[in-house]
């Protein structure tokens, strides 16, 4: 599968993607993922974008395209789920002319349309593991790590992300509404787009996937 998943900062993408990948090996691409990476590693990439992210900017486009690129190029399988990208028009734009040189059309574009109160709740509750290499996603109230702290997935310590200030988050929901959520209806004109507002993942996978047998089939 093919996928793009948006949404608002908190609304669920990774949670999803990562439920996502493992129904036929599709690969998650997730761009704060690739970002924070490269941030934590002191790349030039990551000293270019830490600012940025800390203050809840968007990464320059081109910085972000030259980055999804990179990872295409080291990647090139078929099937994934791209999670935070695209960001922008511009962004989406490059991402179609991009998947059109590989020849690999998208299937679905899942807008998860999630109330900004749940949002709000969701982001002051979540931790996140602090391996690049795992990235597991939790929640004190839902999805709680294991009883000393620490990742279940692989044991390393659970950490809030530095992006997660009030300040932060409130000009994340801001970049949202005016740069990404455009992309709603960039996408509809292309007949690819499924907004789902459930908001248990297990509903949320099971209406994606329906909507995907639909349209592979
Ligand atoms: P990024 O990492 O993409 O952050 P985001 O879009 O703000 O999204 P989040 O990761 O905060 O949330 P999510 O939707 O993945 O939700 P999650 O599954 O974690 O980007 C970070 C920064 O990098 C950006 O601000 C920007 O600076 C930069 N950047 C990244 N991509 C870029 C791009 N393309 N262009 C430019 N800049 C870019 O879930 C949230 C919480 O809710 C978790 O605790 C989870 O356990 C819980 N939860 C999820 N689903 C449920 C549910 N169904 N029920 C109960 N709890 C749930």
């Amino acid at each position: 599968m093919r996928i793009v998943l948006l949404g608002a900062p908190g609304a669920g993408k990774g949670t999803v993607a990562k439920q996502l990948t493992a129904f036929d090996g599709s690969v998650q691409i997730s761009t704060g993922d690739l970002l924070r990476a490269a941030v934590k590693a002191g790349t030039p990439l990551g000293r270019q974008a830490q600012a940025y992210m800390e203050r809840g900017d968007l990464v320059p486009d081109r910085l972000i395209m030259g980055m999804v690129e990179q990872r295409f190029q080291e990647h090139p399988g078929e099937g994934f789920i791209l999670d935070g990208f695209p960001r922008t028009i511009p962004q989406a734009v490059s991402l179609g002319l991009l998947l059109k040189g590989l020849d690999l059309p998208l299937h679905l574009v899942v807008n998860l349309a999630v109330p900004e109160e749940v949002i709000l709740d969701r982001l002051t509750t979540r931790r996140t593991c602090s391996n690049p290499g795992c990235n597991a996603i939790y929640n004190v109230k839902s999805n709680p790590p294991a009883p000393d702290g620490t990742c279940r997935a692989c044991g390393c310590s659970v950490i809030q992300r530095e992006d997660e200030t009030p300040a932060a988050i409130a000009r994340r929901l801001e970049v949202y509404r005016q740069q990404t959520n455009p992309l709603v209806g960039h996408y509809q004109r292309t007949g690819l787009l499924l907004t789902v507002e459930e908001l248990d993942t297990a509903a949320i996978v099971k209406t994606i996937a329906g909507a995907l047998a639909t349209q592979v089939a």
